[in-house]
């Protein structure tokens, strides 16, 4: 059993990617974790001006996101794919933090209407978490066609993804043990 954050990247009015990260907190619920939902929608945070630890009087909406960051044992950001890259909302959540994510692995998921499933924005979600700390799994998990694979109400349609989770879920459930178990002996820094 582990803490796991899903972060969800978009907040577009009609957004797809709702459906992917309240499936994956399903699937992650099933297996016994706890899951902290982080949403930029309902965070509502500014674009960063200064990072947490440069703010003298955190709003409560932000020390709770930041005891969150802080208790995961690992990461789940939840991609659109925004012109080959993430998106705007996921790098402003991710940014207001950094040595909170230290020493923890990420698994990322990427999904998109088109065919390549957002892969594009997983590579450089990939630098973007090696430079939090928060080193990458070597599997992402990626949907496209995203709006064929849901229901309107987020119900899967194409079975084959229930095998295909199992086995992204399993690795990174071994990183998280491997990072965790490590962690109990202590850090480099
Ligand atoms: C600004 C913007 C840029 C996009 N760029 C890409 C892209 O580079 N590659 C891609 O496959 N889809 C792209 N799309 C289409 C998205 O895959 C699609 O809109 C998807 O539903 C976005 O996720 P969301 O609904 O959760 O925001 C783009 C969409 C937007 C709004």
């Amino acid at each position: 059993m582990a803490n796991i954050a899903i972060i969800v990247g978009s907040v577009r009015q009609n957004r797809q990617g709702i459906k992917v990260a309240r499936w994956m907190e399903e699937k992650l619920k099933n297996r016994g974790h706890i899951i902290y939902f982080i949403d930029p929608l309902k965070l509502n945070l500014p674009l960063l001006d200064k990072m947490y630890k440069e703010i003298t009087n955190p709003s409560e909406n932000l020390k709770q996101l930041r005891n969150q960051i802080v208790e995961a044992d690992g990461y789940m950001p939840i991609t659109p794919e925004y012109n080959h890259s993430t998106s705007a909302a996921m790098k402003n959540t991710l940014d207001y933090f950094l040595e909170e994510y230290y020493f923890k692995p990420s698994a990322i998921v990427s999904y998109s209407v088109g065919g390549f499933g957002g892969v594009n924005a997983v590579q450089h979600l990939r630098l973007i978490f090696a430079e939090l700390g928060a080193p990458s799994i070597s599997s992402s998990f990626s949907i496209s066609k995203v709006q064929d694979v849901f229901d309107d109400d987020g119900k899967l349609r194409d079975q084959l993804y229930e095998k295909r989770v199992l086995r992204f879920i399993e690795e990174f459930e071994w990183y998280i043990e491997a990072f965790k178990n490590q962690r109990g002996k202590g850090t480099p820094y």
